[in-house]
């Protein structure tokens, strides 16, 4: 059977990626660490229509043991991933100068080493199933402009910047596309522990973001593989 595949797809934008798949017929997959947010999410989801399948896995996507663990079992399960939306990801707020060793680790791990065991092993599902299949990856504005006190998140989102276009490269005419998001500032549960003394209220709302996601990533007709979506200043 066919799926989507969400990372981080519990919370903020991943959550509404998920509920626009939903409610559209989509089957889909989501992936978070929490055990009780990744509950409640699956929980809701299936609320939202009784034409799809909805599945949950907890899985620490930086741990490559985990991720091997996680397609093993799907390949048990029959399922297939035709899309997989690499979203998850941490944010950092704080002065390069007092960065913690846990800073950096759990930064880079979110929104690099995932996105980069994800993207490995899917690829080589991917090629299995001899059909269009789309890799869609959330990174950010950070992934383009240097800014103070986002060092190492906008460290984490170059790296992944570079890694997917060299991925492009490697995997060029084959069944497999990759699409790359940029976005703005979303009101999400991303900022909650952070103190960045921003103005949320002109940031995007993650459902209209998540609805731009949904049209460009399901267009079969043409190919949208960069594209900045930023708020109104
Ligand atoms: N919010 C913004 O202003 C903004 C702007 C531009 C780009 N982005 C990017 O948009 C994406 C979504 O962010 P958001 O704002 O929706 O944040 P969010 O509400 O904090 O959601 C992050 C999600 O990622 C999951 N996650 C994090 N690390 C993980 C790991 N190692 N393994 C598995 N799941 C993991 C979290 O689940 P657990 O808590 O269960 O681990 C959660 O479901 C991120 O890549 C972020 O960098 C955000």
């Amino acid at each position: 059977m066919i799926y989507s595949l969400i990372t981080g797809g519990t919370s903020g934008l991943g959550y509404e990626l998920a509920k626009k798949l939903v409610k559209i017929g989509k089957n889909v997959i989501v992936i978070g660490r929490d055990e009780k947010k990744l509950n409640n999410s699956i929980k809701e989801l299936k609320n939202i229509s009784k034409d799809s399948k909805v599945k949950g896995f907890q899985v620490d996507i930086s741990n490559l043991l985990e991720v091997d663990k996680l397609f093993l079992n799907l390949k048990i399960d029959n399922i297939q991933i035709e899309h997989l939306y690499n979203n998850a990801g941490k944010g950092f707020f704080g002065s390069v100068e007092e960065l913690t060793e846990e800073d950096i680790n759990s930064v880079l791990n979110s929104n690099l080493v995932g996105l980069i065991n994800m993207t490995s092993r899917v690829i080589t599902h991917m090629k299995d199933l001899k059909q269009r299949c789309r890799i869609m990856n959330i990174l950010s504005t950070a992934a383009l402009v240097g800014k103070k006190n986002e060092t190492i998140y906008n460290a984490a989102k170059w790296g992944a910047k570079g890694f997917l276009e060299s991925v492009r490269d490697e995997i060029q005419g084959g069944n497999i596309e990759i699409i790359i998001f940029y976005p703005g500032g979303m009101n999400t549960p991303f900022w909650n522990d952070i103190d960045s003394g921003y103005n949320f209220s002109t940031f995007m709302k993650p459902e209209e973001v998540a609805k731009e996601i949904i049209h460009i990533s399901l267009n079969e007709n043409m190919l949208v593989s960069d594209i900045v979506i930023n708020r109104r200043k």
